[in-house]
């Protein structure tokens, strides 16, 4: 969970770095460095905290070298330090790492009792002391990184250099991603490609087990054991401003405000109204697998996990299929049961959640058939997979996720509807009527959001609430869930959701006239129930918040305040209601001023179990 980024070229390479790894803050925030080749020497500068901190240090320290490695942390091993910071030095290389050095224990007592000394309480240094063994004289760094990685267990990404080899920079990848920019005279590598747009975006993935030398000029890749790797570049569609904040206060208000042409980017070209059908090729998917399936099975984890709730609402609903959802973390560490009859849906906007990934890898060694929900291209989970279909959300940037979950929703109402039709379960009048509602949600979501105000001054009312409840019934509930992740991950208030009819069963106990409760409470076939639930809140005197459909009377009755979304037909309410929950926690958490984009104890990508 850490970002890690490298420049060959001819630019001056520490603001390269800089930048890049501004771009690459999400994935980790506690402390950051860079390692730059100047005059035959390795300089290195390292600060503890963000990456102010870092552009201060450099300020002080101006280095003029062209070809250079830099490192956001998210602190596994080692508390957050400059010491602990990347890179780590040893004898004549320096190494950035991205992920965990399994064996690190048994390594560093062979390396300590041969005589190394230790500068850091990490795991990456462990790797620098054996690259730095291993790169003796007449051995090639290239040659030397690959010796010391068949010691090494566990995951990582890494990017080397050496003082012996001043045109170059040596990368390798286990597990954690890691993607080579092909630029016009100058090759970057970094953890995510948001820190390669403003110089390319020709880009190539490299794979598990592959290591590459970089030079201005070339990308050579091999795989460990030595075998040469012919990949040829693939160009993205992420603009650079894509990862600018474009005068919004926070990427995280941006996204939110971004998620309408998120959602028209997620529908192009995939829904055909005249057929009332979802385009075939645009699936990731055989129709002849939705014929042969017997369950569908969601995995996820998060934010991800949320839209699998309601995706399991929609496959059960449209297409007929058993549906289940598993909490990635969990399904790991059972013996779980898939079979070959099982399609696997797992989400995951960045695609490199490791328990996500890795409960992939059992589903597949047990046969199902997996198909990724996923926003990175190539990343780890849709490669894992049989077939993936992408949201087109673009970068995201926000460590709390906001428009990679509705155009996550937006996928697997897709793969429902898809669904439906192949098993025969939904006719083509049914599924032009929802696919219509899904290309009126773009509207829908304008309209909620130029609503803003009112959710500011909810948030103003409410910003001091220690605690508060979210409920929800349907494709409610999964809404209320995320309701209360957004409000905890960022302004760190306790919010606990739950669906409406469980409040009876234990959580009422917590109301009194201080507990503000959000309830979604749309007009959908629930609604009845809902509203007696809120009349259970009112009767015990807690303050019902209420996110109600346009114009209903009745709901704006019960609720202390409301917020009011678009008539917007029941399939899709979800796009449309978590949209206030959002503004609020984002209102809530700016109000306390809390840092939005880099919450504290987090990270974008989650990449250790
Ligand atoms: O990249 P993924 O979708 O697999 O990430 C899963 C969760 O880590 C993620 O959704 C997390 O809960 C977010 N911080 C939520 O805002």
């Amino acid at each position: 969970m850490c970002g890690i980024v490298g420049y060959v070229g001819s630019s001056r390479v520490a603001p390269v770095l800089l930048e890049g790894l501004r771009r690459l803050e999400y994935r980790g925030y506690d402390s950051a460095g860079v390692a730059v080749h100047v005059d035959g020497k390795i300089e290195i500068v390292r600060a503890a905290g963000k990456l102010d901190q870092l552009e201060h240090a450099l300020e002080a320290r101006p280095m003029n070298g062209s070809v250079g490695i830099g490192h956001t942390r998210w602190a596994t091993h080692g508390r957050p330090s400059e010491q602990n910071a990347h890179p780590l030095l040893a004898g004549d290389v320096a190494v950035v790492h991205n992920g965990i050095i399994e064996n690190h224990v048994e390594l560093k007592r062979q390396l300590t009792n041969s005589g190394v000394e230790f500068s850091s309480d990490t795991d990456t240094e462990i790797v620098a002391h054996l690259i730095n063994r291993a790169h003796t004289e007449g051995v090639s760094l290239m040659a030397a990184v690959r010796q010391a990685l068949t010691q090494v267990r566990g995951a990582y990404a890494l990017a080397i250099v050496s003082r012996r080899e001043p045109d170059c920079i040596v990368i390798a990848k286990q597990s954690s991603p890691l993607v080579i920019g092909v630029g016009d005279g100058e090759m970057l590598c970094a953890s995510d490609i948001p820190a390669l747009l403003p110089h390319t975006r020709r880009v190539i993935f490299l794979d598990d087990g592959e290591i590459a030398q970089l030079t201005a000029t070339e990308a050579r890749i091999e795989t460990l054991d030595g075998k040469p790797v012919e990949r040829a570049a693939k160009t993205v569609d992420w603009s650079p401003v894509a990862a600018e904040k474009s005068g919004f206060k926070h990427f995280m208000l941006k996204e939110i405000f971004e998620q309408p042409r998120a959602v028209e980017d997620t529908l192009r070209g995939r829904v055909s109204l005249e057929t009332g059908d979802v385009v075939d090729s645009e699936l990731g998917l055989d129709g002849e697998v939705a014929r042969q399936i017997d369950r569908v099975v969601f995995l996820a984890c998060g934010t991800s996990y949320h839209a699998a709730l309601c995706g399991r609402y929609w496959v059960e609903q449209l297409a007929k299929v058993p549906a289940h959802t598993e909490l990635a973390s969990e399904t790991r560490y059972r013996d779980p049961v898939f079979t070959s009859r099982d399609l696997v849906i797992a989400i995951s906007q960045s695609g490199e959640t490791l328990d996500t990934w890795a409960a992939v890898k059992t589903a597949k060694e047990h046969g199902a058939h997996v198909l990724a929900v996923c926003n990175v291209l190539d990343s780890a989970i849709p490669r894992m997979s049989h077939g993936a279909l992408y949201t087109h959300a673009g970068p995201e940037i926000g460590v709390a996720s906001t428009k990679c979950f509705t155009t996550q929703l937006v996928a697997l109402l897709l793969l429902a509807i898809w669904l439906g039709r192949r098993r025969d379960t939904l006719n083509s009048h049914r599924a032009a009527t929802l696919l219509q509602a899904l290309v009126e949600i773009p509207h829908a979501m304008r309209i909620t959001l130029e609503r803003k105000d009112a959710v500011h001054a909810a948030a103003r009312r409410w910003m001091h609430a220690e605690h508060m409840l979210f409920l929800g019934r349907g494709l409610g509930y999964p809404i209320a869930l995320e309701g209360a992740l957004k409000l905890k991950e960022i302004s760190y208030a306790h919010a606990e959701g739950y669906a409406a009819g469980e409040m009876k069963h234990g959580p009422i106990a917590l109301i009194d006239e201080n507990m503000p409760v959000v309830v979604v409470m749309p007009r959908d076939a629930h609604f009845e129930k809902t509203l007696s639930n809120v009349q259970e809140v009112r009767a015990r005197e807690g303050q019902v918040i209420g996110i109600i459909s346009d114009g209903d009377q009745e709901a704006a009755a019960v609720a202390q305040m409301t917020l009011s979304v678009p008539n917007v037909a029941d399939a899709v309410l979800p796009l449309v209601t978590i949209v206030p929950l959002q503004l609020l926690a984002y209102y809530i958490a700016d109000l306390k001023g809390t840092d939005v984009d880099q919450p504290r104890n987090l990270a974008k990508t989650v990449t250790v179990e």
